[in-house]
């Protein structure tokens, strides 16, 4: 019950270009993703120096986007880890459930909005690492 770390890559979210030059527009739809969206929120101001998520969920699945600026996603697997870089509002990342998540190297005005499958539960939160191996290794 190790996930695959390099099954997990960015998504390429559909992004319709106006043909006028006015700019872009991306969408996720329903059929997009493998859970249905039951939450949205967004992280913003973070300072360059702070690391964000530093937990895995039991059940939750989750779909990241940069919508603006950038930052790196730290994901382990209770094995291995990989560092992967969003700086795309139209590629986003899948998150399956039982994954370590650091953020972490937010650049200024960097936004991350997360869509999520489950509504807000600390029940289903693994904070710490330790637990986070004694539940991967059960
Ligand atoms: P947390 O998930 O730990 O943030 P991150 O992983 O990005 O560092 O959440 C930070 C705080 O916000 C924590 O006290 C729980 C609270 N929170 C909610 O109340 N509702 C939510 O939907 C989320 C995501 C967090």
């Amino acid at each position: 019950h190790y996930v695959d770390l390099d099954k997990i890559e960015l998504k390429d979210i559909p992004k319709i270009s106006d043909p006028d030059g006015r700019g872009n527009l991306s969408v996720v739809e329903r059929d997009f993703l493998p859970f249905t969206i039951k939450r949205v929120y967004y992280l913003y101001d973070v300072p360059s120096s702070s690391t964000r998520g530093g937990h895995a969920h039991k059940e939750l699945q989750q779909f990241l986007i940069a919508l603006s600026g950038s930052f790196d996603v730290v994901l382990d697997n209770g094995k291995s880890r990989r560092t992967i870089t969003l700086n795309k509002p139209d590629k986003g990342l899948l998150i399956p459930n039982g994954v370590w998540r650091e953020l972490e190297d937010f650049s200024s005005g960097a936004v991350c909005l997360s869509l999520v499958s489950e509504e807000y539960n600390e029940d289903d939160y693994i904070r710490e690492y330790e637990e986070f191996m004694l539940f991967k290794s059960s």
